[in-house]
């Protein structure tokens, strides 16, 4: 298996596809008893490692006591399904590698609702534990997240459920929708936090791709444009797989969906998520987990607590100014000496034992 593959877009589109959002998805967020913004770092002498002009990594080990960005989206869903559909009691059902099914979870018990969470097999005990210390039942589906995917459906289906998925399939869009909504929270408090200045770059890791999806419907409405960047495992590349696919269609990644990059361990991209990152990210690169260690101790240093896959910007980053290989695509991208990157390190320590091994010390906050 190589260390990275690289692809670039061919399908961006200048005007890319966005739907007009909501804009009371933060003045919601802001009702969360004890929500505040994660914050921003500016990461010089990481920056200049990187040869890049200004670094900001955008922590979210803090939010809401969660450890990942992942309550921003099920939060707002959920919210904006029972303003639709009534608030009467619900099981919510849900397929997750970790930090969406304990978002989901977390949100259901605020409400006095159940949850249901299924995880593929694999899912360490310190991620389960978790999410069922949120009071939710979760059921070890023996495969791939795409298989607890389906299976979650199934079942909710059967019993009546309401599935929260952050993936999005035909007929299956309106939670996906809210969820991605949610995630511009995010990205409006960065632009807040930057307080007038402009990151020329955005790279963000991708599992089903609703995350990086919300980053590029975010920019796409406010009418900015950074080169946005897509970071995946190699093990889990299927936003690389359907960029480098004939007509850019959906597809599985070729990988053995086992990286450590957990939350990116994803088969199939999000239906919904998709056009809208096929329309506005530049460049797509697939790294080996090597880096993802590399970019959680490197945070470490720095005084950041990142988990695999809350590293993973950043690993790609140090991907980009480490292969001579990438050198023509990082210049294309003009990923030099004057550019001003954001990075979001999505979560913190979701598997403490998996941090302590990789990085070498305790992490400091637990979950
Ligand atoms: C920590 C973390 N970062 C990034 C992602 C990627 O989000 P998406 O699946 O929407 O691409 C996830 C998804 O679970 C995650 O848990």
């Amino acid at each position: 298996m190589p260390r990275f593959r690289y692809d670039e877009n061919l399908f961006y589109e200048d005007s890319p596809t966005f739907w007009p959002g909501p804009d009371d998805v933060e003045a919601f967020h802001r009702t969360l008893p004890g929500f505040a913004p994660t914050p921003l770092r500016s990461l010089p002498a990481l920056a200049r490692e990187l040869g890049v002009a200004e670094l900001w990594v955008k922590d979210e080990a803090t939010r809401l006591g969660l450890a990942a960005f992942k309550v921003l989206g099920a939060s707002y869903a959920i919210h904006r399904h029972r303003l639709h559909h009534g608030t009467g009691p619900t099981t919510f059902a849900s397929a997750t590698d970790g930090n969406h099914g304990r978002a989901v979870a977390w949100s259901a018990r605020r409400l006095g609702q159940k949850a249901v969470i299924y995880v593929p097999r694999g899912t360490v005990p310190a991620r389960i534990d978790a999410i069922r210390a949120e009071g939710a039942q979760v059921i070890v589906v023996e495969g791939t997240y795409d298989d607890a995917v389906r299976r979650s459906a199934k079942e909710a289906a059967e019993n009546g459920w309401t599935v929260v998925s952050d993936t999005s399939w035909a007929g299956y869009k309106e939670i996906p929708q809210w969820i991605m909504e949610g995630y511009t929270t995010l990205f409006r408090e960065v632009t807040r936090q930057l307080a007038g200045a402009e990151p020329t770059h955005v790279v963000l890791q991708a599992g089903v791709g609703a995350f990086a999806g919300a980053g590029g419907l975010f920019y796409a409405r406010e009418g900015r444009r950074p080169v946005l960047v897509c970071v995946e495992p190699i093990e889990a590349d299927g936003l690389r797989a359907s960029v480098a696919a004939p007509g850019g269609i959906r597809r599985l990644p070729a990988g053995s969906q086992r990286s450590i990059m957990a939350g990116l361990n994803c088969g199939m991209p999000s239906l919904l998520a998709w056009p809208v990152i096929r329309g506005s990210f530049r460049g797509f690169l697939a790294i080996d987990d090597e880096y993802a260690r590399a970019a959680m101790r490197r945070l470490a240093a720095e005084g950041i607590v990142s988990g695999e896959s809350g590293a993973a910007g950043v690993a790609g980053l140090l991907a980009f100014a480490g292969e001579p290989e990438l050198a023509a695509a990082r210049a294309k991208l003009g990923l030099d000496a004057g550019a001003r990157v954001l990075a979001v390190s999505t979560e913190g320590a979701t598997d403490p034992a998996g941090w302590r091994a990789i990085v070498g010390t305790e992490p400091p906050v637990a979950g």
